[in-house]
């Protein structure tokens, strides 16, 4: 895949959605709070990558007033290591930065390894730590923060 494009979640995506969520995550979230998120919460932009129509990796955030906070980043396993993930976040970052965001801030797991180089990758640094934040082993959650220089 060249060049993802990176367009707004809808409502068709979220079978593909749904997959990717339960493939990623320990606690995924259920299908009615992307739902949610789409039709409810405005403060919600949620963005996806699609390949022949079929959403392969997404990407969320809240945008309070200068702040961005990202509540979740996936991609398919079969489409990981391809570039896909960093794409999409830079273009969530661009996005936010195109509506006036001055910061951008998410928690990860310790052991994320992967997920944390692509944050440093693009600028996140280590802010602090939440201790025992995820309630299935206590793991403690990395604080990132990214800001945008004036
Ligand atoms: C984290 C995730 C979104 C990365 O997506 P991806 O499309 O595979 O990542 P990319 O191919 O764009 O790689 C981006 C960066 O991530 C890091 N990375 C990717 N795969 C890696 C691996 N196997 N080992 C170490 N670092 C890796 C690298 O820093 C890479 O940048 P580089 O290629 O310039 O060195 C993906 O692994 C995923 O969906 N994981 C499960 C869900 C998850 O953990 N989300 C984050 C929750 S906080």
């Amino acid at each position: 895949m060249n060049n993802p494009v990176i367009s707004p979640m809808c409502m068709e995506d979220l079978d593909d959605i749904e997959t990717i969520e339960n493939l990623s995550f320990q606690i995924p979230w259920p299908r009615q709070a992307f739902v949610r998120e789409l039709c409810e919460n405005t403060l919600a932009r949620y963005f996806t990558v699609r390949d022949n129509g079929r959403a392969v990796a997404y990407g969320g955030m809240w945008l309070i007033l200068d702040e961005a906070h990202i509540t979740n980043i996936a991609v398919h396993p079969r489409y990981r290591g391809k570039g896909i993930g960093k794409a999409l976040l830079k273009g969530m970052i661009d996005y936010g930065i195109s509506k006036g965001i001055k910061s951008f801030t998410l928690e990860v797991r310790e052991s994320n390894h992967v997920a944390i180089a692509l944050y440093s990758r693009l600028g996140f640094k280590r802010a602090g730590t939440r201790k025992g934040y995820y309630s299935d082993t206590r793991e403690d959650a990395v604080i990132m923060w990214l800001r945008i220089p004036d």
